[in-house]
């Protein structure tokens, strides 16, 4: 059985991505000891919206480090970066031959992404779903843990690959999005009605998992909530403090309604401040372990490793496309 995911390096990963993605690849990795773990860097995915080449290298070593310090062991789990294997690209042009611009404009992250951009949207974001399913199909991925918004993408990854089997015979597993039902969505803190977004411009609603410690603290205690003053889970009328409350329920593992009985009465700064000391904690220790690694040679090695697993499956696989579909000499 075999699992894949992978991040953009845009920007420092938030506490979104760490609660939606990062944290679920770690518990996978315990829960499944006997399934082939890969996550990746998707540098390719990340220049689809044009990016500066130095903040860009940064942040490629950023995630890498960072995939290590939330506590994915190389030994169990290969990590790489999505470039540094073709076949991703090759793969990725062989997919949007057997796909149709329609299907593309209807994903929903394009619609959204591509109104921002306005006339400089690239090519690249409109077929970006047939990249994300080259990474997924490449390795015969089982098992694609992501957050919600990623779901759609995962969709079309099953659709790309039942078509491709139809057209050409029995060439790709056809993968499951594996969504938790909490945490697959963590808000703003700043609008609790938009997703907590790694290209956010108001820095006020998003933590990074690189944030000064006091600053994301800070970042919790100014979070937006409500008039109400009173402690409770409603998304509808209190989504400021329902996404809190996730935060806390998932970081300590607590069920919403034990956090509410323990806050009953009380009233959000307390709660808030309870919270800002989880997040630090929690940033406190991703840290802390990022600092060993972020410059070592330890880091290097680990991603050599990871490319070279990786290319060999990915090498077997194009090959196998290459003659389902006549390319080639052979
Ligand atoms: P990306 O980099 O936008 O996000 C990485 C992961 O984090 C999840 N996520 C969130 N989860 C909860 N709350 C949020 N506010 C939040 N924001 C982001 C995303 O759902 C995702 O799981 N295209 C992908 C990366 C990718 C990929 C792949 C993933 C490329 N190829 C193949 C899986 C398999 C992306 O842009 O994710």
């Amino acid at each position: 059985m075999r699992i894949l995911s992978g991040i953009q390096p845009t920007n420092v990963p938030t506490l979104g991505n760490y609660l939606g993605a990062m944290r679920n690849f770690v518990k996978l990795q315990e829960e499944y000891k006997d399934a082939d773990i890969l996550v990746f860097v998707a540098d390719l995915h990340s220049i689809t919206i044009p990016k500066d080449k130095s903040e860009l290298k940064k942040n490629i070593k950023n995630l890498a480090a960072l995939y290590i310090a939330v506590g994915l062991d190389p030994k169990k789990t290969h990590i790489f970066i999505q470039s540094e294997v073709k076949e991703h690209s090759e793969l990725s042009f062989i997919l949007e031959c057997n796909s149709y611009i329609g299907e593309m404009e209807r994903m929903i992250q394009f619609k959204e992404k591509s109104v921002k951009q306005g006339q400089t949207v690239t090519t690249g974001l409109l077929t970006y779903p047939c990249l994300m399913a080259a990474d997924i199909l490449l390795y015969d991925s089982n098992y694609v843990p992501v957050g919600e918004d990623q779901k759609q993408h995962v969709e079309l990854t099953r659709d790309l690959a039942i078509r491709f089997n139809n057209r050409f015979g029995e060439t790709f597993t056809v993968p499951e999005p594996l969504i938790r039902k909490s945490g697959a969505r963590i808000m703003s803190l700043q609008d609790p009605l938009h997703k907590m977004s790694k290209s956010d411009p108001n820095p006020k609603g998003c933590i990074s998992l690189l944030d000064d410690i006091n600053e994301a603290k800070n970042k919790i205690r100014r979070a937006v909530t409500d008039n109400l003053g009173v402690m409770a889970y409603d998304k509808e009328n209190q989504p400021g403090l329902a996404n809190l409350i996730d935060i806390y329920s998932l970081l300590e593992d607590i069920n919403v309604p034990n956090i509410l009985e323990k806050y009953k009465g009380l009233g959000y700064k307390e709660f808030k401040e309870d919270l800002a000391e989880i997040v630090g904690k929690t940033l406190e220790k991703i840290q802390t372990k990022y600092n060993e690694i972020i410059n070592s040679k330890e880091l290097d090695t680990i991603l050599d490793e990871g490319r070279e697993y990786a290319t060999t499956l990915a090498r077997k696989k194009i090959n196998k496309v290459h003659k389902k579909m006549g390319l080639g000499r052979n």
